[in-house]
């Protein structure tokens, strides 16, 4: 889907940032606010950030009317919504506030419009609970300012649509940003998240008067930051802080709501910049902070060791994976690192000899080093092995990890992981063997996409490996058959991404997958007899069911490579893509699929298919009116036909 045109909610600070990002990139923005004023100030805003962009040479002074000329401002909602495809909320923070909001989008919005919301903690799945299509939403976290920070958040609910999260994380790369995927929403997501136990420990070493915040302001400054905390506290709004240390205490962790400080100045209406006082008194947009020597009493490694620490929670809650975590907070704080990279400098007892410490001293159960770091497990969390482990639980295969497996939404990705060809062997096999068997009976899983890490599909099958006699032999072809053969029988459908060289074994595993996809270019190929073999693992017999006799001969007999285009021709594979794009579509597609096809339609079409070409015709016509039968018993069934009347996406649950 190509998003042509986006409305942008509100026109503070954040929504006419978004709105210039936006037409900067060459789409057309229609900003709305609900207070006129507002809506000029965003469009002065706009006006005076594009222009010093122009004077500091970052843009053309002609291109400024142009970006101009793609922005329109509204003052009528319905108006302002017409023939958009992508709706972003920025409205303030108040929960009410984005309700009241997303009910007259909903009236209005095209009925197949994106909705995403721009909230900086509050979790999408709670917006979205309010709304009639919560599948629509989808949380898009940009930073402040958002002309400048190339950080986007986007943010999974737990009812969002696997296609509507990706589509906009999509989007956020085509506006020149760089997303990461927040696949679990929890509250603050990542940068939020990480940052929330760090600005609590500040709050509390003033409550437990280890030192003054002029002493502790100089002692970050001193270790580079640009900003000590409770300059930025009074930067960002006391009030702010105070709201997401509330929303915290009720989603994160009754640690949150201990404060007392925050409050004294909320009443006092201390709250920083905004009010002329916070921590220190403002004139002129700077804090007038008093001259103190660095605090001797805080350590950077406390910071550190509390980052790693709610990283750590992340990676286990598999809310996003280590490198979007890494990427996410060092873009999102300005930093040159981020906690993964940190804690790959420190031992796993450092970290939780000083989180015991900072729990003990402080209270705070948020302080507690994380399970992994409990166990001694942080490095593990780290490097992805973890995820590996906890995210696909149940599909991930055991010893060597010859195969990647990771589940997005109802999809899992299996990808074979072994050199640069991904050769297939005994090893390989038997991991491919305990995948499919786990994914067996994952009922949270709809369809498979089996591909090869790196560039290609797998060059074949591992010549080298010692096999004695030809009885072993003969066992070795039959395993193989037998496993792939299972990605025919599993109750899911089975997509093969073919790239770079799909040759001999490769060939044979894609024949024994539901759908082939691939690039034009993909070389393919059962060089096997001009080896002295000949192509095994079902791949003699699959071919020619397949394309018939007559070119399967030829290409078994000459033992040709041939491309995906001719592929295509020949009907093996079903979709081309451009090779840049395979795996993204490949996805789009596995995600599309998982979303309108009923996974029980799926299973049990795939056995009338398959077993129903080995009977007689009236057996196979036999076995299509029992499974007619079988399926008008299922909740499923019920679920496709009343989403088909109410015209709104089915919900299939594989039952
Ligand atoms: N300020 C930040 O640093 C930052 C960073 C990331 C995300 N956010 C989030 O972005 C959202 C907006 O924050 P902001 O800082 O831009 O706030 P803001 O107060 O600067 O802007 C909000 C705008 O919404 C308008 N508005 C209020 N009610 C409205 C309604 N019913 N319909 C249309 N417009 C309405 C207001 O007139 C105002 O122009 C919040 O959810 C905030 O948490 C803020």
């Amino acid at each position: 889907m190509e998003i042509k045109q986006v409305t942008v909610i509100g026109s503070g600070l954040m929504g006419s940032g978004i709105a210039q990002v936006i037409a900067t990139a060459g789409i057309n923005v229609n900003l709305f606010d609900s207070f006129p004023e507002a809506l000029d100030k965003g469009k002065s805003g706009i006006e005076k950030s594009l222009a010093r962009l122009v004077k500091a040479g970052r843009m053309k002074s002609d291109d400024l009317s142009k970006v101009m000329g793609r922005i329109k401002f509204y003052r009528e909602m319905e108006e302002s919504l017409a023939g958009s495809e992508l709706v972003i909320e920025a409205v303030p923070e108040i929960p009410e506030l984005k309700e009241e909001v997303f009910n007259s989008v909903e009236k209005f919005a095209n009925p197949d419009a994106i909705l995403a919301t721009n909230t900086s903690n509050i979790r999408i799945t709670e917006i979205a609970s309010k709304l009639k299509t919560p599948e629509r939403l989808v949380g898009m976290h940009f930073f402040n300012p958002p002309a400048m920070m190339k950080l986007v958040e986007v943010i999974k609910g737990e009812k969002s649509s696997e296609s509507n999260f990706q589509e906009v994380f999509n989007f956020s790369k085509k506006i020149g940003k760089e997303p990461i995927k927040v696949c679990k929403d929890t509250a603050g997501f990542v940068v939020n998240r990480i940052s929330a136990p760090e600005s609590l420990y500040f709050i509390l070493l003033l409550e437990n008067k280890v030192d003054s915040p002029e002493a502790i302001d100089s002692f970050a400054r001193s270790q580079a930051l640009p900003m000590g905390p409770y300059e930025l506290m009074d930067y960002v709004g006391i009030d702010t802080v105070l709201h997401s240390l509330e929303y915290y205490n009720k989603t994160l962790s009754s640690a949150y709501g201990k404060t007392t400080i925050p409050q004294k100045m909320v009443s006092e209406k201390r709250l920083g910049i905004k009010t002329g006082e916070g921590f220190y008194k403002w004139k002129e947009g700077k804090a007038q902070v008093p001259s103190a020597s660095p605090s001797t009493k805080v350590e950077l490694l406390d910071v550190f060791c509390l980052e790693i620490n709610e990283a750590t929670k992340l990676i286990e809650e598999g809310v996003a994976s280590p490198e979007d975590i890494e990427k996410g907070f060092s873009l999102g704080m300005n930093r040159p690192f981020g906690p993964v990279s940190v804690a790959k400098g420190l031992s796993n007892k450092e970290v939780k000899d000083k989180l015991i410490q900072l729990h003990e001293k402080y209270g705070a159960d948020v302080f507690k080093p994380a399970k992994s770091i409990d166990e001694g497990r942080m490095k593990e969390a780290m490097d992805g092995r973890l995820k590996a482990k906890t995210e696909a639980k149940a599909i991930t295969a055991e010893g060597e990890q010859l195969l990647n497996v990771k589940r997005t939404g109802k999809v899992a990705r299996i990808e074979l992981n072994n050199g640069r060809n991904n050769l297939l062997n005994m090893k390989v096999l038997d991991q491919l063997n305990n995948v499919i068997d786990q994914l067996w009976n994952d009922r949270e899983v709809f369809v498979v996409v089996i591909s090869g890490n790196g560039n290609l599909f797998s060059a074949g099958a591992e010549l080298t490996q010692f096999i004695p006699d030809s009885m072993e032999f003969i066992e070795y072809s039959r395993k193989g058959e037998r496993i792939f053969r299972k990605l025919s029988e599993i109750p899911k459908i089975v997509i093969a991404e073919m790239k770079g060289y799909v040759l001999g074994g490769g060939f044979e595993l894609s024949l024994n997958c539901d759908i082939r996809v691939s690039h034009s270019e993909c070389v393919i190929g059962f060089p096997e007899t001009t080896i002295g073999l000949l192509p095994g693992w079902s791949g003699s017999q699959k071919l020619a069911k397949l394309i018939g006799m007559s070119r399967a001969s030829y290409l078994i007999l000459t033992g040709e490579r041939f491309t995906g285009d001719l592929a295509k021709e020949y009907g093996i594979v079903s979709r081309i893509y451009s090779k840049n794009e395979l795996q993204e579509r490949t996805m789009e597609f596995a995600t599309e699929l998982s979303e309108k096809v009923s996974p029980i339609a799926a299973a049990l079409s795939k056995k009338l298919i398959y077993k129903g070409s080995e009977v007689p015709a009236d057996v196979g016509l036999e076995m299509e009116s029992i499974a007619m039968g079988t399926i008008y018993g299922t909740k499923d069934f019920m679920e496709g036909i009343s989403a088909f009347v109410q015209k709104r996406k089915p919900e299939y649950k594989f039952q």
